[in-house]
């Protein structure tokens, strides 16, 4: 049976590979190369002290910074430890539920619902519509006995998106149908603004947007997530079946400061859209070795390796002797064969990856 390494199994490929971790440059966790900002260091430096006290029992003050953050109501946001619990408490908190998932998917979306003994249906992103959403199609797909329908925007493993505009279509015959229609926006923060829906929530109630701190902030060990939806019968529902105080005092000063620092996060917007304009520039002159890629709307970009040359398992195992991960995507549903993904890092790195690309398919 082939091993498969996700994004941040880091540690398990150093020990596998005999590479030290700290030298490997992930490519495949998708998260920012931008690290923290001194003000974050300075700011948690001084507040360590906080673990002391139970965080707030209502995360009153981190939920009104997440809702200035995203221009949500307040009362309309739940937060959580990574967007994984809120995940994982959406779905659960139906038993048995019935979920189309769009696909190829994030993989805990279907575990999830197999432990909640419920069953999954699949809305394929098709290859040859270079895996853009057909929302006539989706919507066609809906149908009354579905509990759930689980959209990952923009797509993981694709990076393809669904404008906010398109999805209204969407929202209104989940309307219609009685369904939730969750949103992971996990990779949002690094796209165009027409791709966010969470100015949505407070118009469409069945709409549950899910965001992270862990990609866009480069802080997924602070484990920190939140939910928005203006359905406050569910809300109530998920916050009466999770655990108290699962996000942490010391995780909740921090993204206070977080989500407030402007100055950083127009860097990082900045950095990580040039770079992506950049590495896509490069791609394109590999075009001619048979090397495509799927128009990359945020912060990774899905690849297809030639045919005949060397396998995607191949290039994993070249990337990774050179210390880079990246992701081989053979076992997701529809890119079992060619494809790999990666995400931006910085200049010299994402150049050290597309050279060896360029010299391994040459
Ligand atoms: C699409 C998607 N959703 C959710 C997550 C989980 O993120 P978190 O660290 O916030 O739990 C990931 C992590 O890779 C992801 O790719």
């Amino acid at each position: 049976m082939k091993e498969a390494f996700h994004g941040s199994d880091v540690e398990k490929i150093a020990e596998r590979y005999g590479i030290p971790a700290e030298e490997i440059v992930s490519f495949a966790a998708n998260v920012s190369p931008m690290g923290l900002s001194d003000k974050y260091l300075k700011h948690i430096a001084e507040k360590t002290g906080c673990v002391e006290r139970y965080p707030e029992r209502d995360y009153k003050r981190l939920r009104k910074a997440v809702s200035g953050y995203c221009h949500a109501e307040y009362e309309d946001i739940i937060v959580g430890s990574g967007s994984s619990e809120i995940i994982s408490a959406v779905i659960k908190h139906r038993k048995s539920p019935n979920v189309l998932i769009v696909a190829p998917a994030y993989a805990e979306y279907e575990r999830n619902v197999r432990i909640a003994g419920g069953r999954a249906r699949y809305y394929r992103l098709r290859e040859e519509r270079g895996f853009e959403f057909d929302t006539d199609v989706l919507t066609a797909a809906l149908s009354d006995d579905l509990d759930m329908l689980m959209i990952c925007n923009p797509v993981n493993p694709t990076g393809t998106a669904l404008s906010a505009e398109r999805l209204e279509q969407v929202l209104i015959r989940c309307e219609e149908l009685d369904i939730i229609c969750v949103v992971d926006e996990t990779y949002v923060d690094f796209a165009d603004p027409v791709y966010d829906a969470s100015p949505l929530a407070g118009e469409h109630s069945c709409l549950f947007v899910i965001r992270s701190m862990s990609k866009f902030f480069c802080a997924p060990g602070l484990r920190l997530g939140y939910g928005i939806t203006s359905d406050k019968d569910l809300l109530m529902e998920i916050e009466e079946n999770k655990d108290p105080w699962s996000v942490s005092s010391l995780s909740a000063e921090a993204a206070v400061l977080m989500l407030s620092d402007t100055e950083y996060i127009e860097r990082v917007r900045g950095y990580m859209t040039e770079e992506r304009i950049r590495v896509c520039k490069r791609l394109d002159r590999l075009k001619s070795l048979g090397i495509s890629y799927v128009e990359p709307k945020a912060n990774f970009v899905l690849v297809h390796l030639p045919d005949g040359k060397m396998t995607a398992d191949g290039f994993f195992e070249a990337a990774i002797r050179k210390k880079m991960m990246i992701r081989n995507c053979w076992d997701y549903k529809g890119l079992e064969k060619g494809y790999i993904r990666f995400c931006f890092m910085k200049k010299e790195d994402d150049d050290r990856l597309l050279s060896l690309m360029e010299e391994m398919y040459s």
